[in-house]
């Protein structure tokens, strides 16, 4: 078998290989970083085999318990929530972990002499009442430094998404999807499950500038301020398509891949919006603008919101840079 026939189509650089090579870039790096995303992907293969197999293991259906948003509780969201903290609870670096499921953050270590260490904000399973019709569902997760101004470790959590130093999400679906940027450029990684290992298959994704596509739930336009509706009345005049899948992650990664716009506006049942800046809106613009996107809230541009709650929920467009333009020229006329 010749070189080119080995290597044609057949990607050899793994996550961890990928990590390693980004590490020695930065000769002061220590490496924490590095054991941070390890163990999210690790609990990301957790969590895809846990999928996989709910409705076999009978982990499909609500807990019968509410979480802070008082949102019914699905058994994996529960699942996928003890994985993640219990991979990264494990971790050096790690100071603190705040979920969608949880109240208030978990502070795992008040040492904050050492190595600057990390606050990592997720929602475990986003989208999860898609799973007992078999639909995509996803993880979501956003990278802080500790902010040594803060009095309590946990106020590190509040800080706006400009100071990311990352952010991705993991997509469990036909094939288990890694994408994530830590601020040079967003990569994308598929799980090969016959050897465990998530593969580069593009190291450097970028959004279509413009797709005529746009994603949002339109029973809840009536509810919407106006110049959402003008801008829908406009986008189906002018020949868009509609696509939504009700998880955001599916949602998002078709616009990375294909170009559109996914708008969750302020609707009646939800007037700041459904989606929570900390761990859906914030991880996500970082990644549409490292890819060349935008990420809107309002008017404001959504990672310069200063948070002043955990669970705080923001209206939300972002998408290929044309695509939300037309929007904002919709809602701020
Ligand atoms: P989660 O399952 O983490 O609560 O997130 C669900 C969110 C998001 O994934 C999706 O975009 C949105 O809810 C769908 O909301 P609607 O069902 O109101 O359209
Ligand atoms: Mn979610
Ligand atoms: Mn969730």
């Amino acid at each position: 078998m010749d070189n080119d026939t080995l290597t044609a189509g057949h990607n050899l650089t793994s996550l961890q290989t990928f990590l390693i090579s980004e590490r020695s870039k930065y000769p002061h790096a220590t490496g924490r970083y590095t054991m941070v995303l390890s163990a999210l992907s690790l609990a990301g293969k957790f969590i895809a085999a846990r999928c996989r197999r709910a409705r076999l293991e009978d982990v499909l259906g609500a807990m019968g318990s509410d979480n802070v948003q008082g949102e019914a509780q699905q058994k994996l969201d529960v699942i996928a929530n003890e994985a993640l903290i219990r991979s990264l609870g494990s971790r050096p670096g790690v100071a603190v972990v705040a979920s969608e499921e949880d109240d208030n953050p978990i502070v795992l270590s008040n040492d904050t002499s050492g190595e600057r260490p990390y606050v990592v904000l997720f929602d475990p399973l986003d989208g999860s009442s898609n799973l007992d019709v078999c639909g995509s569902v996803g993880t979501i997760f956003s990278i802080l430094l500790h902010d040594r101004r803060a009095e309590h470790v946990e106020e590190s959590a509040l800080q706006p998404g400009l100071r990311q130093v990352g952010a991705g999400y993991v997509l469990y679906g036909p094939s288990t999807v890694l994408v994530l940027t830590a601020g040079t450029g967003v990569q994308m990684f598929v799980l090969d499950p016959t050897i465990g290992s998530f593969l580069l298959v593009d190291d450097d994704v970028r959004i279509p500038e413009a797709g005529k596509s746009y994603s949002m739930n339109t029973a809840n336009l009536g509810s919407c301020p106006e110049g959402y509706q003008r801008y829908v009345e406009w986008a189906n005049g002018s020949g868009y398509s509609m696509r939504y899948a009700g998880a955001m992650v599916a949602d998002v990664h078709r616009i990375l891949m294909k170009g559109g716009v996914f708008l969750y506006p302020p609707t009646a049942s939800a007037p700041s919006g459904k989606l929570r800046l900390m761990y859906e809106c914030n991880p996500m613009a970082m990644l549409m603008e490292q890819a060349g996107g935008k990420s809107y809230s309002g008017t404001q541009r959504t990672m310069e919101i200063q948070p002043d709650a955990l669970h705080q929920r923001v209206p939300v467009v972002l998408g290929s840079p044309d695509e939300v333009d037309h929007v904002l020229r919709h809602i701020s006329s």
